[in-house]
């Protein structure tokens, strides 16, 4: 994600102020194996500090993050971090703070962190290698360019629908320009189920897949009456997971 995009989000961040989708009741087939938590399990250890940059409400690092000596979560939005901080009080783990950090403006010690996470989010390499200890990992997964494409292409429009470079390809250059070792890129492939129209058009609404484009009713209802299994809608999603080293 371009820092320019970021730029223009921190409203709608703010405004969400979470990043919870369990209301809509999506039920996610992997068509693929690249887990980012098994492979963060696989590499951590109690002794490990884990960043967590754009970590929104903190929902995922809560629920998957293995427990070890210190786990930061950043973002640039104080609500989300706001949120995060109630979930963490609720959650009753230890070890665990949340701050507000832009990702292009990092502010953490140099050549401290085992491993940098980055999960849907932006982010700059140059800066992550510079707080990891040499041998650190860093771990992104990201939304690609061909996420959703047949909704996007439906409606002509979307999130990085004109992007000259695909994100996944931005990140793997901008990764290895940074000086990084061990660089592996690899595609992720889900299916997305919603268990209603309702839940369908309401995520649709709330999350930047189609943003600034029209939510055409005869577009949308096409889209639903051709990707409705079992009465429930399908999403086609395209991610990327890239794994590396300090
Ligand atoms: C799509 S959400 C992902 C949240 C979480 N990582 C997850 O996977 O559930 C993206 C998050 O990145 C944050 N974000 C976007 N641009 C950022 C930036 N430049 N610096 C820090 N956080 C940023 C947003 O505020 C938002 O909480």
């Amino acid at each position: 994600m371009s820092h320019e995009k970021a730029i223009d989000h921190f409203e709608y961040y703010q405004k969400l102020g979470n990043w919870d989708f369990d209301r809509f009741g999506i039920h996610t087939r992997s068509l693929t194996d690249w887990d980012l938590y098994e492979i963060l399990k696989s590499l951590s250890t109690p002794d490990s500090r884990i960043l967590d940059l754009g970590t929104g409400g903190g929902e995922k690092l809560l629920a998957n993050y293995p427990d070890c000596k210190e786990i930061l979560g950043t973002d640039y939005s104080p609500e989300m971090i706001k949120t995060a901080r109630e979930n963490l009080r609720r959650s009753g783990r230890k070890n665990i703070t949340f701050k507000v950090m832009d990702n292009h403006k990092m502010d953490v010690p140099e050549d401290y962190f085992d491993i940098v996470v980055a999960r849907h989010t932006t982010t700059d390499p140059v800066q992550i290698r510079k707080c990891l200890k040499p041998g650190g990992h860093l771990l992104i997964r990201g939304v690609d360019k061909y996420d959703c494409w047949g909704l996007k292409f439906l409606f002509g429009g979307g999130q990085g629908f004109n992007d000259p470079v695909p994100v996944s390809i931005a990140d793997y250059e901008n990764v290895l320009k940074a000086g990084f070792k061990d660089v592996v890129l690899v595609p992720i492939h889900e299916q997305e189920f919603f268990k209603d129209p309702g839940s369908f058009r309401e995520f649709l609404q709330t999350v930047p897949i189609l943003e600034g484009v029209d939510l055409k009713e005869d577009h949308l209802q096409r889209y639903i009456s051709e990707n409705t299994f079992g009465g429930k809608i399908r999403l086609i999603r395209s991610y990327y997971g890239l794994t590396a080293r300090k």
